[in-house]
């Protein structure tokens, strides 16, 4: 009903809601992990869903906080998702991947628009809410979600309805602008911050301007921060070329960002 009220308050004034589009997988940025890179993380089973692990490595860690980290679309199978868990760990938090995919990962040539069908709510809310009970029950207390792509809807969904500590997301897809914004605003006291690409074709820089308008300038107490990232694409906090000092940065830079988001909010 909330929803709703919002959809037809923003139609009253004028604004047209948009679902932030699918970004195909060649629209993405490339991978460029070495073949040889071993992951220093784990797969395990938590809740009946196989879950991507990663401790921090000789470092003293807090039992009661964790980062749940929400993959893009390519899921586990792909390295530079497990490589990526391993940074947050290596930043000294338990960090968990689950695999809310279901086994059904896009492949790197795959077509995302046949794919979502089956990865809607109803596939993806089960095994989410699984790891996150169970990692509840464990006595973690303080989850802060990360979430990349089609990870960046989750990590607002869990946002709105205040499930978790603190959100990040970049590149963030098939949301709705500015309606999910506007859900946030009014039900949710979880701080937010989004990493954006300039040359995103899904959200686009106005996508984020108009984010801005409903978060930004102090309108949401809890906390919203968006950063843009220049000359980058989708996909840029999650793969870049090593050879382009423009995507090494951005991709530390959205990881610097979150992490410092993260230390800052996490209650
Ligand atoms: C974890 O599982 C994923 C998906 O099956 C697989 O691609 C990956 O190689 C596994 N990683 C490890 C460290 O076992
Ligand atoms: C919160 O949002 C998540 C993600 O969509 C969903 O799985 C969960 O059921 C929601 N929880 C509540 C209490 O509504
Ligand atoms: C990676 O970057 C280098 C330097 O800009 C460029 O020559 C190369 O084509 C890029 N590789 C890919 C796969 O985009």
């Amino acid at each position: 009903m909330r929803l709703l009220a919002i959809t037809s308050l923003a139609l009253a004034a004028g604004v047209k809601a948009v679902v932030v589009p699918a970004v195909a997988p060649a629209g993405h940025s490339h991978s460029m992990i070495p073949v040889e890179t071993v992951p220093l993380g784990k797969n395990v089973t938590i809740n009946g869903v196989l879950t991507y692990v990663s401790l921090p490595q000789h470092k003293a860690f807090d039992p009661e906080v964790a980062i749940l980290m929400l993959t893009d679309v390519f899921g586990l199978p792909s390295p530079d998702n497990l490589v990526l868990a391993d940074q947050w760990a290596a930043a000294g938090f338990q960090t968990f991947a689950p695999d809310y995919l279901n086994g059904d990962a896009l492949p790197m040539d795959g077509d995302v628009t046949t794919w979502i069908v089956n990865h809607g709510a109803a596939q993806t809310n089960p095994p989410l809410l699984a790891v996150i009970s169970a990692l509840k029950s464990r006595g973690i207390k303080h989850l802060a979600v990360t979430g990349y792509c089609f990870g960046g809807l989750y990590t607002i969904r869990l946002v709105q309805n205040n499930t978790i500590a603190v959100g990040t997301t970049a590149h963030p897809a098939f949301l709705t602008v500015p309606d999910d914004f506007d859900v946030i605003k009014a039900q949710s006291h979880v701080a937010i911050e989004i990493n954006n690409a300039e040359l995103d074709t899904g959200f686009t820089p106005a996508l984020a301007v108009e984010t801005d308008g409903v978060l930004g300038e102090g309108q949401y107490p809890p906390g919203y921060k968006r950063v843009q990232f220049d000359g980058v694409g989708h996909g840029f906090a999650v793969r870049a070329n090593a050879s382009d000092p423009v995507q090494v940065a951005a991709k530390q830079g959205a990881f610097d960002t979150s992490l410092a988001w993260i230390k800052a909010h996490l209650k």
